[in-house]
């Protein structure tokens, strides 16, 4: 089985939030057998009613013309609270449960060491067709996506919007490449003006990478719902009203319970990946690897059969991740790649649910100045000891696990009253 290397920086940002860095290594190399079928009624239909979950939200789109505390104040802060869910979000759920589209599997734990567990007795069938724990990366779930088209590599980064993505966004706007952006709730929170400048100004397809960066089968159904429904909100409010038509779950934890939900209640698709970079591993003490190391990867991945086609795991943590990508870009087109955002892989695909890419309406909130220069509008000044605990802190991210223990400690929403989540996992990747 897999040794989980845990990392440790600490650190400690303005909102005191006090966070250990830890990031497991779920993804052993190995067979990657494709699994039987999965019934057909856990596909969801043409006319998912997805858009009634994300309609009337008072400040959609205006995220300019709101005072930044009243922005904020919409959003969870941390790990969404199950008590205080949008009704229709709930309903939508019970109704998919109802109608037998969510498989009943109970949540597994992460014991912080190897990849998170079922209970005994159905832990020892994580690997088959009904479970298809995805992240032992054995079993695959028919409906999630894995592999590009022959001889295509699709081009996507997880983890933003951070501090190194405007370096990225340069990069990728100078080169005309398409990217697919596996966005990070409370980054968007903390970070507004780097999404916008994904969104807006890079025209990137964004994608959902939930609220807090959890292992997603550790969670409930209602967790889950929060997770992806609150970062769909965001994306929506700050999108005039796209809602993604996929997302990747943290260190590809999923099983056919957590795809289910986000297909079934939000119409969402996973997007794996094929080949693992490793790039957030770059700023562990010591380093799990190197941009050296990640460059040999490439090159062998980029020199390699073109069939299946590449989607590679990559990140826009830190300005090392970005850096690993910059550095193997020539390759791509060297070795006769066709380079597309991994949204755009499949013709039939749309970024959004609404189809509809364009949106004039959103552009008359961008504020001309805003650029790389201000990169976050966190008011924490979190001075954390690497890359990665900077970035961290200063987005003021409290992703956490379960089995930590920690409490958050905040209502959320209606009461607009934050408390402060005292201990939390950050786990990034
Ligand atoms: C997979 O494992 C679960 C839990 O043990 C079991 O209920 C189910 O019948 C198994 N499915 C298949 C297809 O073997
Ligand atoms: C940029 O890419 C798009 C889509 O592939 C293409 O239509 C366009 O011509 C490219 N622009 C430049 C300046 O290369
Ligand atoms: C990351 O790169 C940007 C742009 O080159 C630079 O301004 C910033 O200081 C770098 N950050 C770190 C932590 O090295
Ligand atoms: C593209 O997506 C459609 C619809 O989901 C599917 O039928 C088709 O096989 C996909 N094509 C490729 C090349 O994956
Ligand atoms: C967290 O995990 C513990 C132990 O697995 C479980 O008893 C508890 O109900 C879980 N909490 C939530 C909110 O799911």
């Amino acid at each position: 089985m897999v040794a989980f290397s845990l990392l440790a920086a600490l650190s400690v940002s303005a909102a005191a939030v006090s966070a250990v860095v830890a990031h497991p290594h779920p993804h052993p190399e190995g067979s990657r057998t494709r699994s039987a079928p999965l019934p057909d009624r856990w596909y969801h239909d043409e006319d998912h009613p997805v858009h009634a979950l994300f309609r009337s939200q008072p400040t959609n789109g205006k995220r300019q013309s709101m005072p930044e505390v009243a922005w904020t104040a919409q959003y969870p802060a941390s790990s969404p609270d199950v008590n205080d869910l949008p009704q229709a979000w709930l309903d939508a759920l019970n109704d998919a449960k109802d109608a037998g589209k969510i498989p009943a599997l109970p949540p597994t734990t992460y014991n912080g060491v190897d990849a998170p567990h079922y209970p005994t007795g159905i832990d020892e069938n994580r690997n088959n067709a009904t479970i298809c724990a995805a992240t032992d990366r054995v079993c695959r779930i028919p409906q999630d996506v894995w592999d590009a088209p022959d001889g295509y590599m699709g081009i996507g980064f997880d983890d933003g919007p951070t501090d190194a993505s405007p370096t990225l966004y340069d990069f990728l706007e100078q080169q005309n490449l398409s990217s697919t952006h596996y966005m990070i709730g409370v980054y968007i929170l903390n970070n507004w003006r780097n999404f916008q400048m994904a969104y807006d100004v890079l025209e990137a397809d964004i994608a959902v990478h939930t609220w807090t960066h959890p292992f997603m089968t550790t969670l409930t159904d209602e967790q889950v719902l929060g997770q992806l429904g609150w970062t769909i909100q965001i994306i929506y409010d700050s999108t005039d009203g796209k809602v993604p038509r996929f997302w990747r779950p943290p260190y590809g934890d999923i099983d056919t319970r957590v795809s289910a939900i986000a297909r079934e209640v939000f119409g969402m698709t996973a997007m794996m990946w094929n080949q693992d970079t490793e790039d957030w591993s770059m700023a562990s003490t010591p380093p799990g690897t190197t941009l050296d190391q990640i460059h040999t990867e490439m090159t062998r991945w980029l020199t390699g059969p073109k069939s299946p086609g590449l989607i590679i795991l990559e990140h826009e943590l830190t300005n090392d991740t970005v850096q690993a990508f910059i550095d193997a870009y020539p390759m791509i087109g060297q070795n006769g790649w066709n380079a597309i955002s991994q949204v755009q892989l499949n013709s039939s695909w749309t970024t959004y649910q609404d189809g509809e890419e364009d949106d004039d309406a959103f552009n008359s909130f961008i504020t001309p100045s805003a650029s790389s220069s201000s990169a976050s509008e966190s008011a924490s000044s979190g001075s954390g000891s690497s890359a990665a605990s900077a970035s961290a802190s200063d987005n003021g991210l409290t992703a956490e696990s379960n089995s930590s223990g920690s409490t958050p400690s905040f209502v959320y929403p209606s009461l607009v009253s934050f408390g402060v989540l005292v201990g939390g996992i950050l786990v990034l990747m």
